[in-house]
């Protein structure tokens, strides 16, 4: 395109980078040409109790079988913690910043091994055994962290629910693994409010057991003290339990495909899925990754936003830069609070090198203004990288410009939590950047753009997103359900992974990610399966119908938008209105909240009653000069009421 804006690769940062240019393309021709022999050189970067001598045994067709490393033996706590011992036990693995800006703590990596194999032999005393499933439900707190590494220690398999989700959603993912172990905090803490995490915990047991899953026990951390409900013989405490057992617990020996978490996530259609990542592939692609995109050098301290309770917390926070003996920032607040200089008060503080977040929190701080960056230093910062959904041109600019002091690349990470890690990124000493868009594959990595018809669109064009060839960090399969996973991602282009997303590629080979294709819509970064907000509102006794699209917002990058049909002989009202929204909260949580929603006496359908989202979508966007062809609608009088009452008049 003739407006985009290059940035070329800077001198300064080519001069200690690990990957130049030339060293990226021999790199990745190398790594296509020949996977095992790349992969098997680069397995080597953490460690194996017994070294595998088979690489790559793959399918994309039939059955669908990844494998990588597969006979090999080894462990991610041990990689993250143990093996760094010797040469990093004292230096500080996670800093730990609390919403309060005066709540910080170090954890150096002799600290760390001690809290986790403590909270691993906690596990263990109440009989959580290897491969069985444990449910995390935490707030950003260095617990969260050692729960995870504790799981990994032992073999169990951890599912990390986000601290926001509603008991429903909580339940669902409970029932879903069969998980009777659950970590959680008496309450969490963000902007100064409590989260009732055990509340919310206590109700989707409850839910859970009446669908038959029962919870055995629930470990609970304490952060605020908060008064909280007990029951006597299932809930302990964790410091209480941490301070009974030993400080040393011997790591697993795990095979590099035995399970490592799940991860649920939305799609297009039904429940979300249980994504399940695996042990050695994953460690390796994390910690490749990590150590390349941000060009992480011994030494530096390293900060994403994110939360733990997202694919980006696991491999970005924690497991990639721990493999690579990062110094890792945690952090339990928001951007916005006490102000929104925050971010950029703790770079200063912690002298954070390397920065990760998402286009969301970029948009709300620049219409937050300049002056609230300018205050602070920022000299230590060296890498800005983004990720989550597209980042505007406008927004990636300001980040560069204002915050970066046109001094750090951005690099923007492509990739998803089926992925594991990122799959496109600019790497800082190699990749002259284009504002807005993700540049070229990383190594192993085929991306394939295909039309509609599943033709392979080559050279310069715009499509659908597809990865042609497996990669060591990708999920092996759907929690209990390996047909959902081949339906889901290899029936759609027989072969390829389909990754949902659109996809332009310019003439110089760079990707652009237009966003989803399919009815997962992207709000503030979190994803959402529009088809899990249609069934909490026509759960709801007094509606009929839901539809809902996705619409541009000018900081969460789309906001949500509900079509409702009430049920015969209801009316529609401001309190109805209310009502709903709060039932949607409840049924999923605060991350759903519907931003519009429009009674709507009928919805548009084709003659064999498919709702056409299309026209939903046009009407969402106030577009809907362009409706296309109405004409094979059942009753197409139905969009003049749609257009009459829209709520996104301009
Ligand atoms: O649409 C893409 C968008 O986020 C989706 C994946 O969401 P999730 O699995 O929650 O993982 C998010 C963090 C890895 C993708 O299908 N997405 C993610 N990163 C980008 C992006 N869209 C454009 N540019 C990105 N850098």
């Amino acid at each position: 395109m003739s407006d985009e804006i290059v940035h070329r690769v800077q001198p300064a940062w080519k001069k200690n980078a690990l990957i130049d240019n030339d060293t990226y393309l021999k790199w990745y021709a190398d790594s296509i040409k020949n996977p095992d022999k790349f992969w098997g050189k680069h397995g080597k970067r953490i460690d194996w109790f017994k070294p595998y001598t088979k690489v790559k045994n793959t399918s994309f067709t039939g059955k669908v079988s990844i494998k990588w490393f597969e006979d090999g033996l080894t462990n991610v706590s041990y990689n993250c913690i143990d093996r760094h011992l010797k040469k990093r036990g004292n230096q500080v693995a996670i800093i730990w910043e609390g919403d309060n800006p005066y709540d910080e703590k170090k954890v150096t990596y002799n600290e760390l091994h001690e809290h986790v194999c403590r909270f691993a032999n906690v596990l263990k005393k109440h009989g959580v055994k290897k491969g069985d499933r444990v449910t995390i439900y935490m707030p950003m707190i260095l617990e969260a962290a050692y729960a995870m590494f504790a799981c990994t220690r032992i073999g169990a398999i951890h599912s990390v629910v986000f601290g926001g989700f509603s008991p429903e959603a909580l339940a669902g993912r409970i029932e879903d693994c069969k998980s009777h172990f659950v970590i959680t905090a008496d309450e969490g803490l963000r902007a100064g409010k409590h989260i009732p995490l055990k509340d919310n915990t206590d109700k989707a047991i409850e839910i859970a057991a009446k669908a038959g899953t029962k919870v055995e026990k629930v470990v609970v951390v304490r952060r605020t003290g908060a008064k909280i409900d007990w029951v006597e013989g299932r809930d302990v405490w964790h410091h209480e339990e941490a301070a009974s057992v030993k400080p040393d617990c011997k790591p697993e020996k795990m095979k590099a495909e035995d399970p490592l978490f799940i991860l649920y996530t939305s799609g297009s259609t039904g429940k979300p899925k249980g994504v399940l990542h695996t042990t050695g592939g994953y460690l390796v692609y994390v910690s490749m990754t990590h150590q390349y995109v941000f060009d992480y050098h011994d030494g530096d301290i390293y900060w994403c936003t994110a939360d733990v309770g997202w694919v980006t917390g696991h491999s970005y926070i924690l497991y990639g830069p721990l493999a690579n003996g990062a110094t890792t920032l945690m952090f339990e607040g928001v951007p916005n609070y006490p102000t929104p200089s925050r971010f950029w008060e703790v770079i200063d503080k912690h002298k954070v090198n390397i920065f990760y977040t998402a286009p969301t929190a970029i948009r709300a701080l620049r219409g937050a203004g300049d002056e609230w960056v300018k205050k602070t230093s920022r000299k230590s910062l060296r890498i800005l990288g983004s990720v989550g959904e597209p980042i505007n041109p406008e927004a990636w600019e300001w980040y560069f410009n204002v915050v970066g002091e046109k001094k750090c690349p951005v690099v923007d990470t492509w990739w998803q939590t089926e992925n594991g890690g990122i799959l496109i990124a600019p790497l800082p000493g190699a990749t002259d950047l284009k504002a807005g868009s993700a540049t070229r594959p990383l190594f192993g990595v085929v991306p394939e753009i295909v039309d509609g018809d599943g033709n392979t669109i080559e050279g310069e064009g715009n499509g659908n997103l597809c990865i042609k060839e497996p990669w060591p960090g990708m999920m092996r399969t759907v929690f209990g359900d390996h047909e959902r996973f081949i339906q889901t991602y290899f029936s759609t282009y027989k072969g390829k992974y389909f990754t949902g997303d659109g996809c332009r590629r310019d003439a110089d080979g760079y990707y652009w990610i237009t966003g989803r294709v399919d009815d997962v819509i992207n709000v503030s970064g979190h994803r959402m399966g529009t088809a899990e907000v249609e069934s909490a509102l026509v759960a709801h006794d007094k509606v009929s119908e839901a539809a809902v699209v996705g619409y541009p917002h000018d900081i969460k990058g789309q906001g949500i938008y509900c079509y409702v049909t009430l049920s015969e002989g209801e009316k529609p009202s401001e309190t109805l209105r209310k009502d709903l929204i709060a039932h949607v909260r409840k049924e999923i949580g605060a991350i759903a909240t519907p931003d519009k929603i429009q009674f709507a006496p009928a919805l548009p359908k084709t003659r064999s009653a498919k709702i056409m989202r299309r026209i939903l979508r046009k009407i969402a966007e106030d577009d809907f000069g362009s409706l296309g062809d109405t004409s094979t609608l059942a009753d197409p009088t139905v969009v003049d009421d749609l257009i009459e009452n829209r709520q996104n008049k301009r």
